[in-house]
């Protein structure tokens, strides 16, 4: 990988009274865009927490790349892909990847590799999502996109393995042990620029400690007492 070093950011940390509150149009950062597009790596992408709406260079701030969040309202559904935005939102980064994996998949088979632990789903494969991606790697696959919709609780996990047939215990009921091993796996399936959809009721998806920077979010609010659906787009990057 080509690695250009830009100065570093000599400023005080975090003193964001020097970023552009009123940048009225997206005005790039040439040189860090360029260096982007070798895969340089950056020395620390500053998530556009302060300001939304835009992701900034911390060395100096400039503005790199737009962050784009949305807030809409639709129909709650347990096949997820089928609330509209959602839908729309998955189709938006499929159209523009080659090769992609959908672990949780149910019965969506949009993305080129499905899985489903439930053997009556039209996944695919009907194995563990974790050893699923083991097996991709295996097999050499890398995926430019990878869609995570895993259940979304406790409960929804032990009312997944009844449907399948596995017994299951407190152990694998634990949403966060679910989500942790298989983001680790999943990481040996993607390429260096990778783009990850996560699904679920908060918005950790990757996150920084797998390399990877939000590039979206969207809150999908189904009204009511519903949770929102959070859907949040991450490119690997760090
Ligand atoms: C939220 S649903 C996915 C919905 C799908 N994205 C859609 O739009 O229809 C989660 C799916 O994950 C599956 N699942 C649960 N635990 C799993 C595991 N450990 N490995 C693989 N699939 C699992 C369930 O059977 C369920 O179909």
């Amino acid at each position: 990988m080509t690695t250009t070093e830009l100065p570093p950011w000599e400023g005080p940390k975090d003193d964001w009274s020097k970023a552009p509150l009123t940048t009225p149009t997206w005005t790039p950062h040439v040189e860090a865009l360029e260096e982007r597009e070798r895969r340089g790596k950056y020395q620390r992408p500053v998530p556009a927490v302060p300001i939304p709406g835009r992701l900034f260079d911390k060395r100096d701030y400039r503005c790199v790349e737009e962050f784009k969040f949305s807030r809409v309202w639709s129909m709650p559904s347990a096949d997820t892909f089928s609330v509209p935005p959602v839908g729309v939102m998955v189709m938006r980064y499929l159209r523009a990847s080659k090769v992609s994996c959908d672990p949780f998949a149910r019965n969506n088979r949009w993305a080129t590799h499905s899985n489903d632990l439930n053997p009556a789903t039209k996944a695919d494969h009907h194995m563990d999502a974790e050893d699923f991606l083991r097996m991709l790697a295996d097999q050499g696959v890398r995926c430019d996109l990878a869609i995570l919709d895993p259940p979304y609780s406790p409960r929804q996990i032990s009312e997944c393995y009844k449907a399948a047939g596995v017994t299951c215990g407190m152990r694998e009921t634990q949403n966060a042990a679910l989500y942790s091993r298989v983001k680790s796996a999943l990481v040996g399936v993607l390429t260096e620029d990778a783009i990850v959809l996560s699904f679920g009721w908060n918005s950790s998806g990757m996150g920084i400690k797998h390399g990877f920077e939000q590039i979206e979010i969207m809150l999908v609010c189904h009204g009511g007492a519903h949770n929102d659906t959070i859907c949040v787009a991450e490119r690997r990057s760090l």
